[in-house]
């Protein structure tokens, strides 16, 4: 019998220290040949995109599928999120599906969790750094709690187009992690921040990527199309860009798919996957100096690495409902 868990059961057991260990571990299968992960299948309904995102994960013994949805006009239109997901989650042995969860809670979190690792390997290390949050959304919430676990912030700065939800996330977000959380508005004035995360459902960049200053590290996880991108071709270009997968940067993201198409740059300046920099076969940042981007177009290996250990953690602590279908 299936265990159903809602999101609130998700919530309750999901910590993004946790979260960023399975993930990581699922970036190494990934890179070692022991994950299988098919190419999402897109279906695009006349007001949003519905993605359906399979993996295996062998040696996690995880496998999993998860339902996306990603629709611009529903905080207005339904007071619903922009982004839901549902996840079923299967024992490998025999296929039966266990545990059907909420994936929305769980989607920021893994979100956060895979932008907390490429910081970790990428951002320059200092005893006290600043974030800069553009969007203030849900995933925007995750990004920071991530940069948190990942280096010591002292201190974070928060634009959105709408300056009420920015005020929201800063009053949420101070009394979550104990930092200032500074509201701005204006975006180039978080760019003196060290490490930035573009979490917005923007199609077009978010500030002109001249003024990036040396040594920044940025985490890119909103555009999901070929021609949307919150990157423009300058930042990329003077920049060390690795992504989530190559393949899926190269079918997905415009961030790096418009600089080529331009001839800003060639597919070349595609520096690495993030597994491969965990595995040590690239090197992570060199210098000061840098600026590195990682370009996150979210994978169900992090999906299918997460929902096993809130299946877990939900077992262990006996939460959630059996049904039988
Ligand atoms: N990479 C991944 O794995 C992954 C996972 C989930 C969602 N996403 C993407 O992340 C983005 C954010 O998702 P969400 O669920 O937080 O959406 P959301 O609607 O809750 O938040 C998006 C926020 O961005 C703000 N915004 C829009 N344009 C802006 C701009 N130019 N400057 C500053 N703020 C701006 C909006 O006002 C809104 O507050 C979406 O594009 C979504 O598709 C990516």
């Amino acid at each position: 019998m299936p265990l159903i868990l809602t999101r609130a059961n998700v919530m309750s057991v999901l910590t993004m220290k946790d979260c960023m260990t399975v993930v990581e571990k699922a970036f190494l299968e990934l890179v070692n040949g022991t994950a299988e992960l098919p190419l999402r299948t897109a279906i695009k309904p006349p007001d949003g995109i519905s993605l359906y995102m399979p993996a295996y994960l062998r040696e996690s013994g995880a496998l999993a599928c998860k339902i996306v949805t990603v629709y611009k006009n529903n905080p207005s239109k339904y007071n619903i999120p922009t982004t839901i997901g549902t996840v079923l989650l299967q024992d490998p042995d025999n296929g039966k599906v266990i545990c059907i969860m909420d994936g929305g809670y769980l989607t920021a979190v893994r979100t956060g969790a895979v932008s907390g690792i490429a910081t970790q390997y990428l951002a320059r290390k200092s005893p006290s750094m600043t974030a800069g949050i553009f969007g203030a959304g849900v995933q925007a919430k995750m990004q920071l709690w991530a940069m948190a676990e990942a280096r010591p912030l002292v201190k974070a700065m928060v634009y959105d187009i709408y300056p009420e939800s920015a005020l929201k996330f800063s009053t949420e977000m101070e009394a979550k992690l104990g930092i200032q959380v500074e509201v701005s508005s204006n975006p180039e004035a978080l760019l003196a921040c060290d490490i930035l995360c573009l979490a917005t459902s923007s199609a077009s960049p978010l500030f002109d990527g001249k003024l990036v200053k040396p040594g920044t590290h940025i985490n890119g996880i909103g555009s999901h199309t070929p021609n949307a991108r919150e990157m423009d071709t300058a930042l990329v270009k003077r920049s060390k860009f690795v992504g989530d997968s190559r393949q899926a940067c190269f079918a997905e993201a415009g961030d790096i798919i418009i600089p080529v198409s331009e001839g800003a740059i060639t597919d070349q300046h595609y520096y690495a996957d993030l597994g491969e920099i965990i595995k040590g076969i690239k090197a992570a940042r060199v210098g000061a100096e840098e600026i590195t981007i990682f370009k996150s177009n979210g994978l169900a290996i992090q999906d299918v690495a997460t929902a096993k250990l809130v299946y877990e953690k939900a077992l262990a602590a006996g939460i959630g409902q059996t049904i039988e279908i």
